[in-house]
């Protein structure tokens, strides 16, 4: 898919005032510093239309950006640097809970986890969290190009199999680095055939 236009709509931190379109969107979660900003300048190709910082917790909102005028990616604020909670829910801010619970417009969430680690504990939470209240969501590896080229395989099989022993089914996957644009047309290619389902449901 050829990315024509992405322009940033709206910041803000309650679900109720993101877009009210019913345009497809998907999101991007993950822990802060994963790379999720990064990824999205990558995908479209513009080097600063999400923030990006060295540190954690740069991005604080959920961001709204229209590709194409005709779909969206939204960036929305990490987890898993703030601050610990006992319970699972205050570990994500409530308004990134709530964004999950009630945006209806969310095709698929993009769950990243940096390739480089063992699975982790809140991010394993965070799926079951996504199953359990029926969000659909990707799992997309960050930063392959840490590592060397014939150990991401094994990275990618260590993480599906700890996940197998939870879930019957391993969640789709896409293996990306921001600096070499690896993984870009497969999910570029994947958003635009959900988009295509869509819009041929809608038609129907
Ligand atoms: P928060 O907004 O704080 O939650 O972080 P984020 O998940 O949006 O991460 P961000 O995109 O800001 O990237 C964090 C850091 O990781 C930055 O220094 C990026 O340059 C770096 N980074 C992100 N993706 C990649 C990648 O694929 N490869 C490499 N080498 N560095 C990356
Ligand atoms: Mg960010």
């Amino acid at each position: 898919m050829l990315i024509k236009t992405a322009e940033f709509i709206v910041s803000n931190s309650d679900v109720t005032k993101c877009p009210k379109d019913i345009l497809p969107e998907y999101a991007f979660i993950g822990r802060s510093n994963v790379g999720k900003s990064s990824l999205i300048n990558m995908l479209t190709n513009h080097k600063n239309l999400a923030k990006t910082s060295g540190k954690p917790g740069k991005t604080q909102l959920i961001n709204h950006f229209i590709i194409n005028k005709n779909w969206y990616l939204v960036d929305l604020p990490g987890y898993g640097y703030a601050r610990v909670s006992k319970s699972l829910k205050n570990k994500f801010q409530k308004f990134i809970t709530d964004y999950f619970e009630k945006r209806l417009q969310l095709v698929n969430a993009f769950v990243l986890i940096d390739i480089r680690h063992e699975p982790q504990k809140i991010d394993l939470e965070f799926m079951q969290w996504m199953g359990e209240h029926g969000i659909p969501f990707s799992i997309v590896f960050t930063k392959a190009d840490k590592l060397k080229p014939n150990t991401i395989e094994d990275h990618v099989n260590t993480y599906l199999n700890e996940l197998l022993t939870n879930w019957e089914e391993a969640p789709r996957h896409f293996v990306t680095s921001s600096t070499s644009a690896l993984g870009r047309e497969d999910i570029l290619q994947f958003i635009d055939s959900t988009n295509k389902e869509i819009n041929a449901l809608r038609n129907s």
